[in-house]
């Protein structure tokens, strides 16, 4: 089998300790609770404003756009998730499905799902320090609350709260079932205060006109991309991070049930309050004002004279975002770690500690690229960037998926997606229509530089240590110092 399309088979995707049975302890509202953990974060806690400023009053609709797309792609994900319990998401079902060649370049397009979203999650964190350090006096110097290219020097907040996870995940810390639940229930009363809050002060004049930059991405005079395809491009950073629930399929009591109601349920839930509160935000303060702040729910409920709930928000948004950044970072060394497995990337960077059971180097390179980005570049470059990979990774899933369905139509399925050729391809379109008409040129541009820079990586070191290669004792000559 050539290289590009060599795959491992089903049964092989796990190997080793990766496919140890995990006990099935998990019902519906564990992985409700799961879902709206890992989803809720910057996105709607930062986004919603700059989403705001490209789209108007109508970027409600990019969240509704959004939450259809990520509905399909989460059952996809759930059906690939069942039948190939094994690390590795994405990256493992491409190698399974379409071969290595597809699965590199969706792993490399997930280290920019999880290290640069991580990063973004940082700077969105770091913009509630921000207005948390200001309202209490404290004397912190504006250059050192922003990144370079937003005008400060660097963004101190982002740095340390990524150092300070790195640490947590070198410790070998997860989040507990528990923990996780309290900081669901913290950042979701702090929604509906703002909704409760800002809902009455609404005045629907606001919403007029509805769509001032159209619905269709076109750039304007000042070189933004806008409109409300623009803002989905966005906001679709809001919704991904359920790709946790389908992970945790194996654990499930009842996986059809349970992954059903779990991805549904908190996919409807988290389209619903996310509508919620644009359209509290945009009723309450004209979208303008709020589109310019890194902290809009904040800024607004502090223009509307309700100061303390503005710091109970900021409070819960700088309590609870950092279980976001955990959940990313600890999903990039998964991710690597089974690249490494497969022989793709150099086995020493997924060496685990012996006596803290972490992969400490993987997490220290992880940690130190995250706050590198995060302590320099502007939020909205970072999230839209770690949107085009996810939304590659998004493709490959559904893609698998429709390609499995064809191949081996009588394999079990424990959960099977509803209407899969309409819901399969529905992902597809819609993730390639965010991707083409939505992204900005320079996202685009940056995502295909960083998979071309992936690309010489593989060609010059996976395809010939490919442990799945030596197995099939593939023919391809091999450098001599390669074997
Ligand atoms: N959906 C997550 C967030 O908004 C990544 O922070």
């Amino acid at each position: 089998m050539a290289f590009w399309n060599r795959r491992k088979s089903i049964e092989s995707a796990g190997a080793s300790d990766e496919t140890k049975r995990l006990k099935p302890t998990l019902s519906w509202p564990h992985l409700v609770a799961m879902g709206v953990g890992a989803i809720v974060g910057t996105g709607i806690y930062t986004l919603t404003g700059i989403g705001a400023g490209l789209a108007g009053p109508a970027v409600i609709l990019s969240f509704l756009l959004c939450g259809v797309i990520c509905a399909c792609a989460a059952f996809c994900y759930a059906e690939m998730a069942t039948m190939i319990p094994a690390a590795g998401s994405a990256y493992t079902y491409t190698y399974t499905v379409l071969g290595e060649l597809l699965a590199w370049i969706v792993g490399w397009s997930l280290i920019l799902e999880y290290t640069v979203a991580a990063s973004a999650v940082a700077v969105g964190w770091s913009a509630h320090v921000a207005e948390f350090v200001q309202a209490a006096g404290w004397p912190v110097p504006a250059p050192l609350l922003h990144g370079v290219m937003s005008g400060g020097v660097i963004d101190l907040p982002a740095v340390i709260i990524s150092a300070l996870i790195t640490l947590l995940l070198i410790a070998g810390t997860r989040e507990s079932a528990t923990v996780n639940l309290i900081l669901v229930l913290i950042k979701l009363a702090a929604l509906v205060l703002f909704v409760v809050l800002a809902g009455q002060a609404f005045d629907p004049a606001r919403f007029h006109p509805f769509a001032p930059f159209g619905f269709s991405a076109h750039v304007d005079a000042d070189g933004v991309k806008r409109g409300v395809l623009a803002a989905a491009a966005l906001i679709f950073f809001a919704f991904y991070g359920f790709d946790a629930v389908s992970t945790a399929a194996e654990e499930t009591k009842k996986p059809s049930r349970d992954l059903t109601i779990g991805i549904i349920g908190s996919m409807v839930l988290c389209t619903a309050i996310y509508m919620a509160v644009a359209g509290a935000a945009i009723g309450a303060s004209y979208f303008a004002d709020f589109s310019k702040t890194g902290a809009p729910l904040v800024y607004i409920l502090s223009g509307l004279g309700h100061g303390f709930a503005a710091q109970l928000v900021a409070g819960a948004a700088i309590v609870a975002l950092p279980t976001v950044i955990l959940v990313l970072m600890y999903g990039q060394s998964r991710i690597f770690f089974v690249m490494a497995r497969d022989g793709l990337l150099p086995q020493s960077l997924s060496t685990v500690h012996k006596r803290r059971g972490t992969p400490v180097l993987m997490t220290v390179v992880t940690g130190v690229v995250v706050a590198v980005i995060a302590a320099t570049l502007k939020l909205d470059q970072i999230a839209l960037l770690a949107n085009a990979g996810t939304l590659c990774a998004f493709i490959a899933v559904a893609l698998c998926m429709l390609v499995l369905r064809t191949r081996d139509p009588g394999r079990a399925r424990p959960f099977r997606t509803p209407w899969p050729w309409i819901v399969g391809p529905l992902c597809i379109v819609g993730c390639l229509y965010l991707f083409v008409n939505g992204l900005p040129q320079f996202t685009q541009e940056w995502f295909l530089f960083w998979n071309a820079i992936g690309l010489v990586v593989y060609l010059a070191y996976g395809v010939w240590r490919s442990g799945l290669a030596r197995r099939q004792a593939e023919p391809i000559a091999k450098p001599r110092d390669a074997s």
